[in-house]
């Protein structure tokens, strides 16, 4: 027999990081994180189970995955092949990311998350959104939240059922202006940088300490339609985990001179009267938090302002995005 499913989940951009797992199997984070899903950058993914096949095989904007990035494909299979009945029935996957991977840009929140949509529908699995957040938490955690459209709030949890994401309401029309400083692979992974940050650094206990009172105060502002409160707790919270990075040992530096040249040219933006915030991911891109009414101001104020000093940066204006289809 043979069976197939294509899926497409859009990338998320986290208000309230997620940064660190209390369970490295599961995937369960040390703090529940708000996310925003984003419209432009997605990723596309068929599933074929075949009984024909010898073997998984995974292929990435046309390229074949090999070693960690195919093992990470095979993760999902295999918990889909077992909730399915499937074992022993190998998967022939095809994936294309407009996101530019592993580029600090959310790509493994959208492609594992299109994974766990299309594996599970071609395996015949009938999820409602919740078991389908779980499922695609196993492949990236931040792939929980991108199974959902707009903003997201992912619950940390303390076992695997209770830890999914769940869309959040507000009155806010939220943008995301990303400064794409540089769109290549990282040096180190989401995945490693978190190991060794909540191994290593002395102030990570006191980053997820306060993240909860980050997350309130966040989900507070997104319920009042109070945009700079949220931009403020969002920034703090970014860098707070950004400290953590550069205490860890030894220390996982994304942030490069072009980073901090972007980071002025939008504090400078806010300091003469345009809402926006900035956060910043796993790499050295900026991303520049703002209304959608605004977008747009913001994004030719940023584009004047780094012509000069980071010549070859891409600004993309991404508006609030829909959940997994
Ligand atoms: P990013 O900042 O892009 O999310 P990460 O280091 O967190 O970077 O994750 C990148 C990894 O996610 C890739 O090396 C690859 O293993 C996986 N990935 C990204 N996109 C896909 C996809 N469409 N299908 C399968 N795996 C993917
Ligand atoms: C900095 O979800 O990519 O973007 O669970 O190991 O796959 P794994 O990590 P991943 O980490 C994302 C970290 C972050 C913050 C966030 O998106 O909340």
């Amino acid at each position: 027999t043979r069976t197939a499913a294509t899926a497409v989940a859009h990338a998320n951009i986290a208000l309230i990081k997620y940064w660190g797992k209390a369970d490295e199997g599961l995937i369960i984070p040390h703090t529940s994180s708000l996310s925003l899903t984003l419209d432009d950058l997605h990723t596309t993914t068929s599933v074929v189970f075949d009984e024909a096949l010898d073997t998984d095989e995974a292929a990435l904007d046309g390229r074949r995955l090999a070693g960690r990035a195919l093992a990470r494909v095979r993760v999902m299979l295999d918990l889909v092949r077992a909730r399915a009945g499937l074992d022993g029935v190998s998967a022939r996957v095809r994936s294309r990311n407009t996101v530019p991977t592993a580029a600090g840009l959310a790509s493994s929140a959208s492609g594992l998350a299109a994974l766990a949509g299309a594996a599970a529908a071609a395996a015949g699995l009938d999820l409602d959104d919740r078991d389908l957040s779980r499922l695609a938490r196993r492949g990236s955690g931040s792939a929980a939240r991108s199974v959902f459209g707009g903003l997201a709030l992912w619950h940390a949890g303390h076992d695997d059922a209770s830890s999914y994401a769940e869309p959040v309401s507000s009155p806010l029309r939220l943008a995301i202006v990303v400064i794409v400083i540089d769109a290549g692979p990282k040096p180190v992974s989401s995945r490693e940088a978190m190991r060794r940050t909540v191994a290593t650094s002395p102030d990570y206990p006191a980053w997820v300490r306060r993240s909860a009172g980050d997350l309130a105060e966040a989900l507070d502002a997104v319920r009042t339609g109070d945009l700079p409160r949220l931009g403020d707790v969002a920034e703090a919270n970014a860098f707070g985990m950004h400290g953590t990075m550069l205490s860890a040992t030894p220390p996982v530096r994304y942030l490069t001179p072009a980073s901090l040249a972007a980071l002025r040219t939008v504090w400078r933006a806010r300091r003469d009267g345009l809402p926006v915030w900035a956060t910043m991911d796993a790499g050295p891109n900026v991303k520049a938090i703002t209304s959608a009414a605004d977008a747009e101001a913001v994004a030719r104020r940023l584009r004047a302002d780094l012509a000069g000093v980071v010549p070859e940066t891409n600004v993309i204006v991404a508006h609030a995005g829909p959940g997994i289809q």
